[in-house]
């Protein structure tokens, strides 16, 4: 006897129903997020990388920007109109924490107020540089999760020339008191300037690795987070990401677990 095919519950037929005959087309949202021209990206389509709240999708579909879950090869994509992603250059004696008991000015004073964004990750009040901050959660969320490994690279100023050994304990790991890091990479620019690219994000990492070898820290700057780099952001000025670096951004973070899959 073969089996009958599970039919979706009713109210999930008249959602894609919905879907199909109005929003926007799939292909001009995929472009305007930068996945390539609208030919390039009706080619996504009919190659099947496409899904649609975990289907895939077909030639045709359109898409509800508000509600639909659009993922390219896995990749979650941001489709709301309203999405932004802001690449800060945070100066020192900024806080990453929405308000400061002691006043001190915060991140988000820097960019714009509404929408209303928040910090993926964080940097210390006397740390700087780049620093994302968006209203997207899933691609927040994906970037934060340690699964993923997302890389930063920061320089490192210190007092004095760094002996290759001292590296080396970088490179291998160090216990650190709230267990061992994983391996960085670690190198020596000019004595006493290292650059430090970790893809974990415990508190003061880097800070306390540094100390941990006999250098702490005197100068401590981010200028990389996975893909995006900015050397010509001065302190405190911000720009939107291109749509190809919030495709990069994605692709960086493709794998990890996805919301809907924690839906019931
Ligand atoms: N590591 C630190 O020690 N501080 C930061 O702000 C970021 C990484």
């Amino acid at each position: 006897m073969t089996e009958r095919p599970l039919e979706k519950p009713l109210w999930e037929q008249w959602a894609d129903q919905r879907a199909t005959a109005t929003g926007e087309r799939l292909q001009k949202v995929l472009a305007l997020r930068g996945w390539g021209s609208r030919r390039l990206c009706e080619e996504l389509i009919a190659d099947g990388r496409v899904a649609v709240n975990g289907e895939i999708a077909v030639l045709g579909r359109r898409v509800d920007v508000d509600t639909d879950l659009v993922e390219v090869d896995g990749v979650p994509i941001g489709v709301r109109p309203d999405t932004v992603y802001y690449l800060l250059n945070k100066p020192a004696g900024v806080i990453t924490t929405a308000s400061d008991p002691q006043g001190r000015p915060t991140v988000v004073s820097l960019v714009p107020d509404e929408p209303r964004v928040f910090s993926v990750g964080r940097l210390d009040a006397d740390t700087e540089g780049l620093l994302l901050l968006t209203n997207d959660g899933e691609l927040a969320n994906r970037i934060s999760h340690p699964s993923h490994g997302v890389e930063k690279e920061y320089l490192a100023s210190v007092t004095g020339n760094v002996p290759s050994s001292a590296l080396h304990r970088l490179r291998e790991g160090i216990e650190l008191e709230d267990g061992i890091t994983a391996p960085a990479r670690a190198s020596q620019l000019s004595p006493g300037l290292l650059r430090i690219t970790i893809h974990e994000g415990r508190n003061r990492q880097v800070r306390r690795m540094c100390e941990a070898i006999g250098f702490p820290v005197q100068r401590l700057v981010r200028v990389r987070i996975g893909p995006l780099r900015d050397a010509s952001l001065a302190p405190g000025q911000w720009r939107s990401l291109l749509p190809d670096e919030v495709r990069q951004l994605a692709e960086a973070v493709a794998g990890a677990p996805r919301s809907y899959d924690r839906r019931p």
